[in-house]
């Protein structure tokens, strides 16, 4: 058997669980439920409990294959399997996409990646993930964005009265209703670029753009801040 990554199960510097285990794990793979998806392997090969990973995955995720094939508007590139993008055990960000949640996506989009190597990149795109505005199981609107449109998108982390919701008992924020999630760690952002690019609701709501925000909030805004 190929031997497995070392690192998609575990940390090699620290964790809060015991074993190195990595920041995020998935639900049955934590509660070592293998055999849900394990048979006993044979001739040191894995065997798993269905004829594809993505059969075992929709016998939890229904919604998921349902979304996929419904969606009004397709991602071609969740046709294949779940695996395609998702580890089955755990990774280091919140649904643990591989490698990460940017290099997942760009072994097929080659344009985003030479895209990446710009000097300046929106920190969203290139740090968080792609699926922070795109979701990749397909949905509703144009460029499967999470927002009907680009502005609304934008302003979901640049809007002043935006603030994303804390998740109990975990390092996490959610936006876009709880559709996204995002470790507390990399939203801790300095504010200085940011104000750079928003002089401030006042000033915006009187060039008539009509973007929303209350008089006398920080206009340096922290894009995602928890404060
Ligand atoms: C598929 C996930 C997965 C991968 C990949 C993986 N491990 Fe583990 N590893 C585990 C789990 C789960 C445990 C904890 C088992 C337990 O709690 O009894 C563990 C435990 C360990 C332990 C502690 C053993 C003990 O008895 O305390 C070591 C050391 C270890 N792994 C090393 C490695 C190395 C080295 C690799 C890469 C060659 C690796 N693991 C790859 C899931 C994995
Ligand atoms: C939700 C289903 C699921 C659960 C639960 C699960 N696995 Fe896996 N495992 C898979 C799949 C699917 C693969 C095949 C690799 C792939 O397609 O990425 C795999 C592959 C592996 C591999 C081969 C190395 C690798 O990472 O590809 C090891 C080792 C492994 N699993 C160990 C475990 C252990 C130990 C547990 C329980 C603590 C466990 N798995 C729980 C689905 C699961
Ligand atoms: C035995 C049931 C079961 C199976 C099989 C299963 N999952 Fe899950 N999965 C869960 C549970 C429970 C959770 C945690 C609750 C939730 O977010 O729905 C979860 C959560 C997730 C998450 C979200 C984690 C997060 O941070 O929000 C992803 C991604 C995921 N599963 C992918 C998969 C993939 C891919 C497979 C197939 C390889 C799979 N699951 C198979 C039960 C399962
Ligand atoms: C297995 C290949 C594959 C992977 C992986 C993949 N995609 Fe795609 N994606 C495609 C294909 C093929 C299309 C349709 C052709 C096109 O628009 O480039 C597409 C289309 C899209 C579109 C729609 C473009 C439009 O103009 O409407 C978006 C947005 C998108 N992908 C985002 C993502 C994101 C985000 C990820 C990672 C989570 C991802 N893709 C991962 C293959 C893939
Ligand atoms: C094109 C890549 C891709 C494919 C294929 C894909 N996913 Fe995802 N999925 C992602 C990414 C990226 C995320 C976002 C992770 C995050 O930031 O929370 C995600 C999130 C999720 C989540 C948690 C958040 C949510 O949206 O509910 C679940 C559960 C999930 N996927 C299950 C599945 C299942 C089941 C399949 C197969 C039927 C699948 N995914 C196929 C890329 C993919
Ligand atoms: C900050 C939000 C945001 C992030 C993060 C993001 N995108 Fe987009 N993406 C957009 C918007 C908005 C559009 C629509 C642009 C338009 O209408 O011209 C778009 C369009 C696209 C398209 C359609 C083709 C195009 O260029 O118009 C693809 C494919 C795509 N994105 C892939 C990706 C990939 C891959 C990543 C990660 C490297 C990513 N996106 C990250 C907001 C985002
Ligand atoms: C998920 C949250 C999020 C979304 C959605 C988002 N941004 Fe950002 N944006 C950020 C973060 C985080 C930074 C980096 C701030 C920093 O470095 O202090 C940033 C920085 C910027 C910058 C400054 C870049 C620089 O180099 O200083 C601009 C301009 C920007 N965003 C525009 C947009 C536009 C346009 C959209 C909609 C297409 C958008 N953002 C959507 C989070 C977001």
């Amino acid at each position: 058997m190929e031997r497995p990554d070392c690192l998609t199960c575990h940390d090699p510097h620290q964790s809060k669980a015991p074993k190195l285990m990595q920041a995020f794990l998935h639900d049955p793979f934590a509660s070592k439920q293998c055999d849900v998806c394990h048979q006993p392997a044979k001739d040191g090969k894995v065997v798993l409990t269905q004829a594809s990973a993505k059969e075992i995955c929709v016998t939890c995720h229904a919604d998921k294959a349902e979304q996929i094939e419904k969606a009004k508007v397709q991602h071609p590139g969740a046709a294949g399997d779940c695996t395609d993008c998702h580890d089955p055990h755990a990774g280091r960000s919140p649904g643990f996409p591989k490698p990460n949640p940017v290099a997942v996506c760009l072994g097929c989009h080659s344009e985003q990646a030479e895209q990446g190597k710009k000097q300046h990149v929106h920190q969203p795109a290139f740090e968080q993930g792609c699926a922070t505005c795109h979701d990749p199981h397909g949905n509703d609107n144009e460029h499967l964005l999470r927002a009907k449109a680009p502005n609304p998108l934008c302003l979901e982390c640049h809007a002043p009265d935006r603030k994303p919701q804390k998740l109990e008992g975990e390092h996490l924020v959610t936006i876009f209703d709880g559709k996204v999630k995002l470790p507390g760690k990399l939203l801790r952002q300095s504010s200085d670029s940011a104000a750079r690019v928003w002089p401030g609701p006042s000033s915006r709501t009187s060039s008539g753009l009509g973007f929303g925000g209350s008089e006398g909030s920080d206009p340096r805004l922290d894009p995602i801040g928890i404060a």
